[in-house]
């Protein structure tokens, strides 16, 4: 039983590798013709080049495959049309080689900022990403994870991360006060693992994150309590700064999109238990997962 995954060379692509290989699976993977220096075939891992954009290589991607992974997205600071075309012309292009190849499940790795009240380029490419697969043939599982963390995320928890080492006070937009549930990555790849081996998929999308919900100032607190910094934080207020991001993202001189600003306002608490019901899903609580992230010394760095 094969399996294909999309988007190998990205942060969680590479953790789940190391699951899918640890628990026997035979392993392909999809990697872009300039990324592919960035990887190696190994025992159970092929490596075959494609581009989900131009549908190029898909159709030797997908031959005998049986299951197909699909993380590759695109997310800011790229362009609207590159989000678009990545994440919604080439699910549809990799639908369609499935089907074409006899496909029999189709795991797609959505985001639960579509559950938000602020939707960008980002978010409504991943909603009609979800609606192609959808209404494909093929049996299917939609997973929409909340910020994800661990070793080699330089986009979340590794910016503040970074920020924390970088500055002498803690920038924190806004009160501190907004909420956050993120995931831990192993528990990620491990539901996925798992999910590989169940006979059936639940033709459903599941909201995922980390067991605990926790303000912005708790997770500032916590990350220098790992990191063995004392440092005060400073709140900048939240306007002000958003006018300014959104000024110089325009110019292509911030790497915060305005919208991930207006979503760490929002807050962001997820409602996990269908997950944990249907999916025997069991996240570790922040504390454990940031034990693990420090432990692995490639916190706040890519791999
Ligand atoms: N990280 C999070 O906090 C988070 C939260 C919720 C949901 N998600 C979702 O989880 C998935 C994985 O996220 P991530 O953080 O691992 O993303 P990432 O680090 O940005 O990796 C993206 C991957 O997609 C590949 N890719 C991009 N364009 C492609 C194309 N045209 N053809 C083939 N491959 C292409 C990239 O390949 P190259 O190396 O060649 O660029 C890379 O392997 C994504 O679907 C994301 O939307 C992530």
């Amino acid at each position: 039983m094969k399996i294909l995954l999309t988007g190998p060379t990205g942060f969680v692509g590479r953790h789940l590798i190391d699951e899918l290989l640890a628990g026997g699976s035979l392993l392909r993977v999809l990697v872009r013709p300039q990324s592919a220096g960035k990887i190696t075939a190994r025992e159970g891992l092929e490596v075959v080049i494609g581009d989900l954009v131009t549908g190029e290589g898909l159709t030797d991607a997908l031959r005998d495959i049986h299951t197909v992974i699909h993380l590759a997205a695109r997310t800011s600071p790229a362009s609207d049309s590159l989000i678009s075309a990545t994440n919604v012309r080439g699910t549809a292009h990799l639908i369609d080689a499935s089907r074409r190849a006899e496909v029999k499940r189709f795991l797609f790795v959505s985001t639960a900022s579509v559950l938000s009240a602020h939707l960008g380029a980002y978010e409504k490419s991943k909603l009609e990403a979800e609606e192609l697969v959808r209404s494909s043939t093929i049996s299917f599982l939609i997973l929409r994870p909340s910020l994800i963390y661990g070793a080699g995320d330089t986009k979340n928890i590794g910016m503040l991360i970074r920020a924390i080492k970088t500055f002498p006070y803690i920038p924190v937009v806004g009160d501190g006060t907004s909420i956050m549930q993120p995931l831990y990555v192993d528990d990620l790849t491990a539901l996925i693992r798992e999910l590989c081996q169940l006979p059936v998929w639940p033709r459903r999308a599941y909201t995922l994150a980390g067991r605990e919900r926790i303000s912005l100032d708790e997770c500032c607190d916590k990350l220098c309590n790992y990191m063995g910094l004392k440092k005060s934080k400073v709140h900048l207020p939240f306007y002000p700064v958003y006018y300014i991001c959104s000024f110089l993202y325009r110019l292509g001189l911030a790497r915060i999109a305005p919208i991930q600003l207006l979503h760490l306002k929002e807050g962001f608490a997820c409602d996990i238990r269908s997950a944990i019901d249907d999916l025997g899903f069991r996240p570790c609580s922040f504390d454990e997962g940031l034990g693990r992230m420090f432990c692995s010394g490639r916190e706040g760095v890519s791999q």
